[in-house]
């Protein structure tokens, strides 16, 4: 894998969490009006809080990045004792040195917790606790077979098309959509047009809904089978 770390920057959004931005791309992790407060509205809230209860939610988060999204994730499934199992695939890990400065860690009281999330094995499933096991797979998203008929719930949380261009594609929506169980949702903080229309081609229901502070609307696209 190539080695971004001198390529990124560390900031503190406006609801105090921390972010990180690709000095090469000129792109964000998150929005600069709160990292936090974005991830919570578009993955935990109109995502997870979506799902129905069920012996295990599988999740899969394409981009892991700094982990903020399993992190909530985990917060959840210990706060609400539901079992998840979540597989997140990132394209370019981060070191250390980054995600040792990231404050989600003492925001949510769960220093070890991020810590953990970072420093266990790519490509090992790894059971943090009872409600909670986790696979990291360090490849490209476009690039990688998805098990059929198993995903409740996808995070799609990679840079925007004009920088994954191989990646908001037909066949990979088209990969994922069959990897999702009937009725699983997918939430995205991409809205552009050409993404919804690629969404519907591969067989998604679109929805848009309101979008955390400084952004109008969000996606959320279900697979209903026909
Ligand atoms: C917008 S950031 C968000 C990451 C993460 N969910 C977070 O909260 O920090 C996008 C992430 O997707 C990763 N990424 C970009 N293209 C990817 C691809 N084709 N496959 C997998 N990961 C990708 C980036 O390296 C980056 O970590």
């Amino acid at each position: 894998m190539e080695k971004i770390g001198n390529q990124i920057e560390i900031i503190i959004t406006e609801d105090g969490s921390s972010s990180l931005r690709r000095k090469d791309l000129k792109e964000g992790y998150h929005s600069t009006f709160g990292a936090m407060a974005e991830s919570n509205h578009i993955f935990i809230n109109a995502g997870l809080r979506n799902i129905e209860r069920k012996p295990q939610i599988n999740i899969l988060e394409i981009g892991f990045g700094t982990g903020l999204n399993a992190l909530l994730s985990l917060e959840f499934a210990l706060k609400e004792k539901q079992p998840i199992f979540y597989h997140t695939i990132e394209k370019h890990p981060l070191p250390n040195e980054i995600t040792s400065k990231l404050n989600y860690g003492s925001l949510l009281y769960m220093e070890k917790e991020l810590e953990t999330l970072h420093s266990i094995p790519w490509e090992e499933k790894t059971k943090l606790n009872p409600y909670f096991e986790i696979l990291k797979t360090a490849k490209a998203a476009e690039e990688i077979s998805y098990k059929k008929d198993f995903f409740d719930l996808v995070y799609f949380d990679a840079f925007a098309p004009e920088f994954e261009d191989k990646l908001w594609q037909k066949e990979v929506f088209d990969k994922i959509f069959q990897s999702m169980k009937n009725n699983a949702l997918l939430v995205t903080y991409c809205c552009k047009g050409e993404v919804k229309r690629t969404l519907k081609a591969s067989g998604f229901e679109i929805e848009k809904l309101p979008g955390p502070k400084g952004k109008r609307e969000i996606l959320r696209a279900r697979k209903r089978s026909k």
